[in-house]
């Protein structure tokens, strides 16, 4: 263990009070998941939570339904390299980053990237690109669904108040996600008060990094479409909308707000 990679026992444990007391976030940590109607549905999104509050050493969860779930919208093969080489790799990235020092390695994946700006220096940028890439697929995975469906609930009624209607929340979605440049995300997201809006991100960057609560996030690497789509970034987004878990965002957006 290299000590010049560790950081004080006290301050790491002011990172993780911070994590689990100070963020107005903290709801979002322990909210997914917990939904009976969401978990009882077959295939979907058991250990969602639990991924979310997982520590060191992090390892990658099966995919919540099969590869081949989203054909052809989003074909197999893209689905199995996604999923098992390059959110993999964000995996193993990260516990070679926290290799060494024993108090990061007992923050909450989450805690990690909601106080990114407080972590040493010398594991930041490890941490946010591969701490962010392996959370930002969580989200991903777990908020698609062949299913399909519409908004309901305070998700509905948010979405209404925040942008009018559910088409406009869409068209300024698939906007954002179409001008990132380059390698990112887009997200919706709700602010401490509840309100939503659409947000990008460089990278492998979360929202929660900037106090805000992610309920979806479109990934808009090239890995995530390529093979199908090629430079069709629009295409990949306009068949992706299509594959929203609106249920999932639901739960987790009322959760966020307890
Ligand atoms: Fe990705």
């Amino acid at each position: 263990m290299a000590d010049n990679k560790r950081i004080p026992r006290k301050k790491a444990l002011k990172y993780m009070a911070i994590g689990s007391v100070a963020s107005a976030f903290t709801p979002f940590l322990i909210a997914t998941g917990c939904n009976r109607d969401v978990k009882s549905k077959p295939g979907t999104y058991l250990g969602y939570d639990e991924i979310f509050n997982s520590v060191y050493p992090f390892s990658l969860a099966p995919l919540p339904y099969p590869a081949d779930e989203f054909e052809p919208a989003i074909d197999t093969q893209t689905m199995e390299i996604h999923h098992s080489r390059h959110h993999q790799g964000y995996i193993n990235n990260l516990n070679n980053a926290l290799e060494g020092n024993a108090e990061l390695q007992e923050m909450t994946l989450t805690q990690l990237i909601t106080n990114l700006n407080e972590l040493p220096e010398e594991v930041r940028t490890a941490v946010r690109n591969h701490g962010g890439g392996h959370l930002n697929h969580v989200i991903f995975w777990n908020t698609m669904s062949a299913e399909g469906g519409n908004p309901s609930g305070s998700l509905a009624e948010a979405i209404n108040e925040s942008f009018g209607d559910l088409n406009t929340m869409k068209s300024e979605f698939s906007s954002a996600a179409g001008t990132v440049f380059g390698s990112g995300w887009a997200w919706l997201v709700s602010d401490q008060n509840g309100g939503l809006k659409i947000t990008t991100s460089p990278n492998q960057d979360n929202p929660l990094t900037e106090g805000l609560s992610p309920l979806l996030g479109i990934d808009v690497w090239e890995h995530a479409y390529y093979l199908n789509y090629q430079n069709r970034r629009a295409d990949y987004i306009n068949a992706w909308m299509g594959l929203i878990y609106w249920d999932k965002v639901a739960v987790i957006f009322e959760e966020s707000l307890l």
